[in-house]
């Protein structure tokens, strides 16, 4: 990336540049990097460690965009997404969520919101599997851009979902999935390789090649 050197340079300028310091990391860094698709998933990680920088208002939209844009039973797309910036709320959030604590530093949270009532069959099953749909791609939006992600949990557990609802005025009917912090990775996480042949079956459980 070329801002790197840019920003290093504007660092020793002064508080006045500080200001274009931000706009080139949250607009020009958020840019789509050169990874292709299989890329990006192979290279896909569970960010837990953030700058401080928040991901600029651009980004996050491409990232809802992605969301958007997942499979859905019969189409139904029983989504919704909350978008947390409000600082206050994010200390709220993460004080109530005890695998969670990485979000305020993340800067942004986003709630993954599965509407059963929406969903094919008014099915509670395919309102969250959908919903999953549109995390993963979340994810990988993140990825893609060069920001760092990671689910954090909030279905299945009761008081998890109850707690999200209560701090962020969700109806009772709708199920908070998950809630995906999102910010610049400090670079400390890399991808695992999981790839085990043993888990591939061909032709029937098994079977071998
Ligand atoms: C349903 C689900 C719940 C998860 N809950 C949390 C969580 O609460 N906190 C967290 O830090 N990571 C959570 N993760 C991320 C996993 O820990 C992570 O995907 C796994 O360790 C593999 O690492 P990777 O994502 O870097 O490949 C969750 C992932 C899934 C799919």
């Amino acid at each position: 990336m070329h801002a790197l050197p840019f920003n290093q340079h504007l660092a020793g300028c002064g508080q006045g540049l500080k200001n274009i310091d931000y706009y080139f990391k949250a607009n020009y860094m958020e840019t789509l990097t050169d990874k292709d698709a299989l890329t990006v998933i192979q290279e896909r990680k569970s960010v837990r460690n953030y700058t401080g920088e928040p991901a600029g208002k651009e980004a996050i939209d491409k990232l809802l965009r992605a969301a958007m844009a997942a499979p859905s039973a019969v189409h139904m797309m029983p989504w919704k997404f909350i978008v947390v910036t409000d600082i206050k709320k994010l200390e709220k959030l993460a004080g109530g969520l005890p695998f969670a604590k990485m979000l305020v530093k993340a800067g942004t949270g986003i709630v993954v919101c599965a509407v059963a009532t929406e969903a094919a069959g008014s099915s509670e099953e395919f309102a969250i599997l959908d919903c999953t749909c549109a995390s993963e791609n979340i994810l990988l939006a993140a990825e893609a851009l060069g920001l760092g992600a990671v689910w954090t949990a909030v279905y299945p557990n009761k008081e998890l979902m109850d707690f999200v609802r209560k701090e962020l005025d969700i109806p009772q009917h709708v199920i908070p999935l998950n809630l995906i912090p999102v910010g610049h990775p400090t670079g400390d996480e890399k991808a695992l390789d999981k790839f085990d042949a043993k888990n591939i079956r061909w032709q029937k459980w098994g079977g071998d090649f």
